[in-house]
């Protein structure tokens, strides 16, 4: 396995037999099952899997959360050796953001909702850093956690909108055993919080409860999720959703399909998860 820092390095590699396919995995590193299980997909539907790990500041609108978001490079790149990944392209900062850069990608109308909206200026630095990677890497498909849905839905409008030549595989949540979803912001959790923290899928498979026993309204779907999340001390709810899992525009009254999905602040981890109901 390659462990590459810059461009010219990373296209050397890319580019040594151009008629193989790569599929390439987005990370900010701390690697975990959720990232594994993209880079399996990938290794199954590509000759080369590259995967990147870049910590990128300008996603991040809380200087302590990035400061505190784990760094594990080396443990990353055994893990990832292990997974027969060809290549970890690991850029600094000043590789990215030389001095004078200037460019940046906004993505317009559903950056504003949900994470966008707590998040101030979060999704135009996720747009940005992932379109430097897939013009870095050139992929041949990209994969992304539907752990993040929004970003899911933010990058498929930007491949769109922008016309880059790659396929976008989307991958779904992978769970502790107990059922919270996997993040790298678990580690930061107390054992109390890490009880708490299953408050999240407690309420969301609640609701997915609600939903099969043909209760299909949008509004009730939001409360009864919010009721459990409210009935647990340690955690504070920053948004609970139910969307159109197109336009993420909030839902009112009987629906045929949601995103449902939260924010919750348990002690100061901030973690979201999300499940989907009438899609497929
Ligand atoms: P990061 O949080 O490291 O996540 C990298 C990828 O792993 C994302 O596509 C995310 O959705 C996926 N992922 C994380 N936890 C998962 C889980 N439990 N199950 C399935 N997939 C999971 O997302 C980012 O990095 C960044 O925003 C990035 C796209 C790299 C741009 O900087």
């Amino acid at each position: 396995m390659n462990i590459v820092q810059t461009i010219e390095e990373l296209r050397a590699l890319r580019w040594a037999d151009p008629s193989l396919t790569w599929g390439l995995v987005p990370t900010m590193g701390a690697l975990h099952e959720g990232h594994l299980s993209l880079v399996r997909r990938a290794r199954a539907e590509n000759d080369r899997v590259a995967v990147s790990v870049f910590v990128n500041p300008t996603q991040f609108n809380n200087a302590a959360d990035l400061e505190k978001y784990p760094r594990t490079l080396e443990r990353d790149c055994e893990l990832l050796a292990a997974e027969g990944c060809e290549l970890v392209w690991a850029p600094t900062e000043l590789i990215m953001y030389p001095p004078g850069y200037q460019t940046t990608i906004i993505v317009e109308a559903i950056t504003k909702l949900l994470e966008g909206a707590h998040r101030p200026g979060h999704f135009a630095g996720v747009a940005t850093v992932v379109a430097k990677l897939f013009n870095a890497v050139e992929p041949t498909r990209a994969y992304f956690g539907q752990k993040d849905a929004q970003q899911v839905a933010v990058i498929k409008q930007m491949v769109r909108d922008l016309d880059f030549n790659l396929e976008i595989v989307v991958c779904p949540i992978v769970r502790e055993p107990d059922g919270l979803a996997m993040s790298s912001r678990n580690t930061r959790l107390n054992p109390a919080e890490r009880e708490a923290a299953l408050v999240l899928n407690r309420s969301l498979a609640a609701a997915v409860a609600e939903w099969e026993s043909g209760r299909r309204d949008a509004d009730h779907l939001r409360a009864s999720m919010l009721a459990l999340l409210e009935a647990e001390p340690l955690a504070r709810v920053d948004y609970v959703s139910a969307a159109d899992p197109a336009t993420l525009q909030e839902l009112t009254g009987p629906v045929e399909s949601a995103l449902l999905s939260m924010a919750v602040y348990i002690g100061d981890v901030r973690l979201i998860d999300n499940m989907l109901v009438g899609v497929e």
